[in-house]
């Protein structure tokens, strides 16, 4: 069995919600880990995760929601985290990607969910793009565990975060031609790797660029079955045990 520990599921995105999660599940992934991270998905999430048995949830402000999140949503995160099944707070984090002019106000509802996560005693799933350090830095001021959402930095930023409790998610990156994600796995190993999809985007290889799905989880795991020389059961079995453990999921 395979836990796809982050995936965003949406009726956006997918025309049958039913069908997508039904050929998950045929396909071994039994357990979804869907992200809400605007108000809006932070709803459609908690939903769903209502509605099917192999549903679980986080929810949190990415970053990109900067300029949208008011105290209010604030408040109402901080009550809808203790909703049945919403087992972490996340997407949250940084990115520098598109520019610097709001790095203090990402940094600042960064650390307000931060200090909600350590508060209620929740992993936290990170989003980082191109800000490495300032995440390092500000990670090491609250006492959470989490993971390290798509992972696909340095064997050197891997073993940082490593060192500091984290675990990597893994995703369909370590599957392009052009990754050197593979360096980081063999460095880490399967004890601090989850797998996760991003669906629907990110997509492995053959499917890159296609609308990606939860049921892609066993293309992940055969890459690093092939990457560490282990049997691909051993992929499916650690990594969801990190993930129950990390989640605290029944
Ligand atoms: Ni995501």
């Amino acid at each position: 069995m395979y836990i796809d520990t982050h995936c965003h599921i949406s009726k956006d995105d997918y025309d049958n919600i039913d069908l997508v999660i039904k050929d998950n599940i045929d396909a071994g992934v039994n357990i979804m880990i869907v992200s809400g991270c605007e108000e809006k998905t932070i709803s459609e999430a908690i939903d769903l995760s209502k509605e099917y048995d192999s549903i679980y949830v986080t929810i949190g402000y990415h970053p990109d929601q900067v300029g949208v999140v008011i105290d209010e949503n604030i408040d109402r995160l901080k009550e809808l985290l203790k909703t049945p099944k919403v087992v972490g707070v996340g997407e949250i984090g940084l990115d520098y990607h598109y520019g610097k002019d709001d790095r203090d106000k990402q940094i600042e509802l960064f650390e307000k969910q931060l200090m909600i996560a350590e508060e209620v005693n929740l992993p936290v799933v990170i989003h980082s793009r191109d800000a490495t350090e300032d995440t390092i830095n500000i990670l090491k001021k609250y006492k959470v565990k989490g993971i390290m959402h798509c992972f696909s930095g340095s064997v050197e930023t891997a073993k940082i975060y490593v060192s500091m409790g984290y675990l990597l998610g893994i995703g369909g990156v370590v599957t392009f031609k052009n990754s050197n994600l593979y360096k980081v796995v063999e460095e880490v190993g399967l004890s601090s790797i989850l797998l996760e999809t991003d669906a629907p985007y990110l997509a492995p290889a053959p499917y890159r660029g296609e609308l990606n799905s939860s049921k892609y989880i066993p293309i992940i795991a055969k890459k690093i079955a092939e990457i560490l020389n282990v049997p691909i059961e051993n992929v499916g079995q650690v990594t969801s045990e990190n993930a129950i453990r990390l989640f605290d999921l029944q």
